[in-house]
Order: structure tokens, then C-alpha cells, then sequence
């Protein structure tokens, strides 16, 4: 396919280039990948990958793979294209337990290779180094483990039809590596293109853009073709494969779901081509074509995950009201802040978090107003002030960016505060000039990595104006220090005057809110975050009773309700924890879940370790890692 011919001087580009801004071409016209001059300033440096971009680098991936799902394996060929220094013999890649068959040049001939002492934690792997001579083409025949950490094969029991097997694949952060032979560092873009042949009567997507019909191979199998002509940074290579409907939203969007869900998918992601809409009239041009998401089986360990022109979800955002659909949004607006401007590296994953907790924020306003909007912001606050307060308002891990080493704090930080962040220099500038500016960081960056430091001197050479602006803005403040900067554009406190005033009649005199069933998702959740902890079995008893809690449709709602009622031990919620655990792998609802059990001593954690001996192997590998963790079995 393409290959990239580039001077050396952008393969060997120097760090926090800022001095490109302005220079970089903003047409999409042109189908070439743009190569993005790698940032090699020690803020650039991934540590948690093996690859030396400096000396040679995968501009492009060809998959061509075979689905077992009788062995749950898959296995074929990867061919990498390299841009290398003219002196460069050897090439890095990342393996996490790849089983390497052979490498070769593109004549056939073979290629010595090594793999390395992998790291025993963390998922980093092993180095896979191959001699390539002068070669710049490499043919890697391999098969991914039976356990490849990226990797979900799901039976039919655990689908919603219950008769065909599924998979799907998440790469975030460094799993890819379990089933890719490649460079997977956020900050080296490839192109890719994939030849996947799947068991009749499956069907297969990724996160490229399918060609044509499928090919019927004639043995019950059939091949599907995928092209990402873009430029991507390996973790959002993504596949998915299963006995899958599609549903068209609007001339570019459309969702994929089993049979028995597709309906119900469909009109909850209905606002889709109006949320692409706000978007665009934000920041700029959807630069990627189709916007098509898959609604997975709940074993899916997140929310959502931004995979190119095929967005992941889980089905448990599915309400029937829409009223979860700021994840929607959220993975829509990674199309611009992540999947556009990446971060170089994860200890700057609020580049890609944070500005696409704001950009949702922003979505969110437009397609279902400001009041909406302005109460999921008070929500992602008070998770920050929780947060703050539980570990510390000087905890280093506080600060947005981070070196990598200290422990990640759950959402409030990468999300959370760099959502107010962006807030913030929004209030004080005003939102035309932000708006611009965020529009022009998108389009100068495009296609590229990016660090806080770069982020930093973006918005001092285009967005503040005078000195006194860069003292109110406390820019470097918010993104290096850690806690909460004092100029902080607090959430307005009448987004919640109604329910806080319920809640305060509530805790003094146990009157339940008469008004619940008119209130939104949002409210009922701020209901139920700030009511005292400690409850009576009666008590509970009272508010499922009056609120219907272990009936609602909102799996979020459903979560903090579990969540109070284990941490009282209350002996009802028992069973429907229990119901719940089983069916749902979402790592953010399983493993709370568990850990309130494991709080609750002698009353919880046999409930817990029972549980758990019954789920583990039906989550995927990054929920079991957490729940783990939390029960203290060692990984
Ligand atoms: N990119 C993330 C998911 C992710 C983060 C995977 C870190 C691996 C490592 C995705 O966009 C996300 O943020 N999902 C959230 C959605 C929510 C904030 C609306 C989730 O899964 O809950
Ligand atoms: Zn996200």
C-alpha cells in the first residue's frame, strides 16, 4: 500500500514542536497519511513501549487473520511497512505473548529475530526485535495467545441470542501488543489494513472502514476487508465479530447490534447524526468518514471505547430514555480530542480524557440543552471534590499530567479536571476565543501526538493575550500542580437547588422526594451520591419501595443502589448484585461492587469470593485485573 517517504529530518524531529502550528496542512483531501514528526523530548518518551522510533518506525500495518473460535484463537500474517534510518538493521516491536512462527522479508527470505525477557507486570511484554538488514518490508507469521490480554471471546450463553459465539478486541491502553505484532506507542501512527476470514454466518467489524461485500471462501467461511487510511496510533486498531445486525442512523452513522438488541441500540443512539452535527459546528470537520458504533454483549469491560468509524459500547447504557447517552457523545468527541490529537504518552491521558470530558460537555449542551449539560458538569465536580478529599488535595497523582509512575486516580483526574480545566480557560477567555483556539489545536495537530508541554505553549502562543490573562488563567498551575487551581469555573449551584434541598429533607426527617419521577437520571443520581451512608435495613427497604430502585432501567441508577445497600448489608440486595455480577463485566460498575462487599468483613467478602468464583472467567481481562486486585488474589 502507501508508503511513506519522508526526509529524515521529520522522522528525527525534535520535541515540543510548537513552531509547527500554522504549518501543518489542514486540507483531509488528500487520502496520504500526513507523518507526524515524533516528539523525542524526555516528556515524549514512552515508557511502556520497546520500540525506537528514532531509528525505525511501522508506518503500516496489513493483517491478514484467521477467527477459530473452536480454539479461540487467531493467527496469519502481519506485514509492516518500515521507515527506517538508511543505517538502521534492526526494528523494535512490542509482543505480549505472541507465538512467532517466522519473519521474513517481502521475497520470503527469513529474518532472524529475538523475543526478549518479558516484564513479568503490567502488560508491558516483551521486545520483538528483528534483524532486517536493509529490508523495510517485514512479514510476521504468528498466532496471539489463548489468553491474549486484548482479546474476549465470549460463548453463546454470554450473548444476548444465546447461539453463536462472539469477540471483540480493546487495545487501550497497551493490549494490543496481545494480538499485533507492531509498535504500540500512542505516538507512532500507522495506517492499517485487514483480511479476516470468520465462520459463516458471523459478521466482522473494525475500526477501519469495510470494503465491499464479504468474500464467501466456499469451506463456511467467509473473508472481510477493512482499510484505516489514516493514520492511527495502534491502540485503536479494533475488531469485533458475532452474529450482528446493522440499523442505519443517518447517511453517515449507523449501529450494529445482535438481532435481539438492535432496536432497542438503535433508538437509544438515536440523536447520533445531530450529535456529529454539534460537533462539526464546534470544533470542525468529522475528518474520518462514517461514524458507526457496535453495541457489544455486557461483558465489555467499559462504557464506551473511541475505536475509528466504530465506537464500542456497552449495552448498559441503554435506558430507554437517552438519558446515558453523554457516552455517545463522549466517544463521538475522542474523533477530534484522542483519535486526532493523541497523547505521546498515558501519563498524558488527559489529553485525550479530559478534553473529550469537556467536548461531550459541549455536545451534550447543544443536543440536549444547558441544563442537562450544566448537571453532568456538577456530577464530574463533585467527583473531583470526593476525590480530592479521599487522597488529598496535594497528592501528586492529582495534577493532570503525569510522569507515569504514580497510581492512576480513578476518572476524576484525567476526566474530571481536565474537563474543568478546559472550563475554566473557557470562562475567562470567553467561548468564542476558546472555541477557536480548541478548533485550530485540533486542526494544527491533527494526525499528531501530543504533550501537556506542547498543549501548554499552544495556548500561550495562541490563546492568551497579555500577561494579566496568563495570571488569571494559571495555566501551568492547573496542568503540573496538583489539587484544584483556586480560579476553578465552579458548576452553577442551582443545577441541583431542587434535589440538594430533597436530600437535606430527606437525611433530617426521612421524607422520600415526591418528585423523583419527574426528575432527571442526573438528579436521581446526586439523590442517591449524597444521602447519608448509613442506612437501616427499613430504611432501604423504604426507598426501593417508594423510589423502585432495584426495578429502574438505569444501570447507573441500579449501580449506586447496589452500591448503598451492600455497604449496609442490606441481605435483598444480595441476589440482585449477585444477578447483576453475572450478567455485567463493565469494570467501573464490577468492581466498586466488589470492593464494597470486600469493606463489609466477615457479612461481605464470602458473598464476594462466592460471587467472584462463579464470574471471573466471564470477564474480560482488564475487569478480572481490577476485581483481583480488590480481593487480593494475586495477578
Ligand atoms: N477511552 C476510554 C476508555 C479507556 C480509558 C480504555 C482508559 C482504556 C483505558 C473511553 O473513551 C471512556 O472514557 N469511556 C468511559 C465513558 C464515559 C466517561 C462517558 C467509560 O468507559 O466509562
Ligand atoms: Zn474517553
Amino acid at each position: 500500500m502507501r508508503r511513506i517517504v519522508a526526509p529524515f529530518a521529520l522522522l528525527l524531529a525534535s520535541t515540543a514542536c510548537t513552531s509547527m502550528s500554522g504549518e501543518m496542512p489542514l486540507s483531509t483531501a488528500t487520502p496520504e497519511p500526513m507523518v507526524s514528526p515524533i516528539l523525542t523530548g524526555p516528556e515524549a518518551l514512552d515508557t511502556l513501549t520497546y520500540a525506537q522510533p528514532q531509528i525505525a518506525r511501522v508506518t503500516h500495518v496489513a493483517l491478514d487473520l484467521a477467527l477459530d473460535f473452536e480454539g479461540q484463537g487467531i493467527g496469519g500474517t502481519a506485514t509492516l511497512d518500515v521507515l527506517a534510518r538508511d543505517d538502521a538493521r534492526e526494528i523494535v516491536l512490542d509482543s505480549n505473548g505472541l507465538r512467532i512462527a517466522s519473519v521474513t522479508d517481502a521475497a520470503g527470505r527469513d529474518l532472524p529475530f529475538t523475543v526478549g525477557e518479558a516484564v513479568a507486570e503490567g502488560g508491558k511484554g516483551a521486545p520483538l526485535t528483528i534483524t532486517m538488514g536493509d529490508a523495510r518490508t517485514i512479514r510476521i507469521r504468528y498466532a496471539a495467545p489463548e489468553d491474549a490480554e486484548a482479546l474476549q471471546w465470549l460463548s453463546p450463553e454470554q450473548t444476548a441470542g444465546g447461539e453463536y459465539p462472539f469477540l471483540f478486541s480493546q487495545g487501550q491502553a497497551i493490549l494490543n501488543r496481545s494480538w499485533i505484532p507492531t509498535q504500540d506507542s500512542p505516538g507512532i501512527r500507522q495506517t492499517w489494513e485487514a483480511r479476516i476470514t470468520a465462520p459463516k454466518p458471523l459478521d466482522v467489524v473494525m475500526s477501519g472502514v469495510r470494503q465491499g461485500e464479504p468474500e464467501d471462501l466456499g469451506d463456511g467461511r467467509r473473508a472481510f476487508r477493512f482499510v484505516m487510511d489514516k493514520p492511527v496510533p495502534p491502540y485503536l486498531i479494533a475488531i469485533a465479530a458475532g452474529d450482528i445486525d446493522f440499523r442505519a442512523l443517518g447517511p453517515r452513522s449507523g449501529v450494529w447490534a445482535e438481532p435481539s438488541v438492535i432496536e432497542r441500540a438503535a433508538r437509544e443512539v438515536g440523536d447520533t447524526e445531530a450529535m456529529i452535527a454539534a460537533a462539526e459546528d464546534l470544533y470542525g470537520e468529522y475528518r474520518w468518514g462514517r461514524y458507526d458504533m457496535i453495541v457489544l454483549p455486557p461483558a465489555f469491560p467499559y462504557g464506551g471505547m473511541e475505536n475509528p468509524v466504530m465506537t464500542f459500547l456497552t449495552p448498559t447504557f441503554i435506558a430507554g430514555d437517552r438519558s446515558n447517552n453523554g457516552l455517545v457523545a463522549h466517544e463521538l468527541a475522542h474523533s477530534w480530542s484522542g483519535n486526532l490529537v493523541t497523547n505521546a504518552v498515558w501519563g498524558d491521558g488527559w489529553l485525550n480524557e479530559g478534553v473529550t470530558s469537556y467536548f461531550e460537555n459541549r455536545i451534550v449542551e447543544e443536543v440536549y440543552g444547558k441544563k442537562r449539560a450544566e448537571q453532568e458538569a456538577a456530577l464530574a465536580f463533585a467527583n473531583i471534590e470526593e476525590t480530592l478529599a479521599e487522597v488529598g488535595r496535594d497528592a501528586p497523582g492529582t495534577a493532570l499530567h503525569n510522569d507515569g509512575s504514580g497510581e492512576l486516580i480513578g476518572s476524576a483526574i484525567a476526566y474530571d479536571k481536565g474537563h474543568f480545566f478546559m472550563r475554566t480557560v473557557e470562562r475567562i477567555v470567553g467561548r468564542e476565543r476558546f472555541d477557536a483556539w480548541l478548533r485550530q489545536w485540533f486542526d494544527n495537530h491533527a494526525f499528531e501526538p501530543a504533550t501537556s508541554a506542547l498543549l501548554l505553549a499552544d495556548m500561550q502562543e495562541n490563546l492568551v493575550r497579555s500577561p494579566a490573562e496568563a495570571e488569571r488563567l494559571m495555566l501551568r498551575e492547573w496542568i503540573f500542580e496538583p489539587g484544584l487551581p483556586s480560579n476553578v469555573a465552579r458548576p452553577d449551584p442551582a443545577a441541583f437547588a431542587a434535589v440538594d434541598s430533597a436530600v437535606d429533607t430527606y437525611a433530617s426527617n426521612g421524607t422520600i422526594p415526591a418528585g423523583w419521577n419527574g426528575w432527571t437520571a442526573a438528579e436521581r443520581m446526586r439523590f442517591l451520591d449524597n444521602i447519608p451512608k448509613d442506612r437501616s435495613a427499613a430504611q432501604l427497604a423504604e426507598l426501593d419501595r417508594q423510589l423502585n430502585l432495584s426495578g429502574t432501567g438505569n444501570n447507573e441508577i441500579r449501580f449506586l443502589w447496589l452500591e448503598l445497600a451492600l455497604a449496609n448489608r442490606y441481605e435483598p440486595a444480595v441476589p440482585q448484585a449477585e444477578e447483576f455480577l453475572a450478567r455485567v463485566g463493565r469494570a467501573k460498575f464490577v468492581r466498586p461492587l466488589f470492593a464494597v462487599l470486600m469493606g463489609e468483613g466477615e457479612w461481605g467478602q464470602p458473598i464476594a469470593r462466592r460471587i467472584y468464583a462463579q464470574t471471573r472467567d466471564s470477564y474480560h481481562a482488564v475487569t478480572r485485573a481490577g476485581v483481583d486486585r480488590v480481593l487480593g488474589i494475586a495477578g
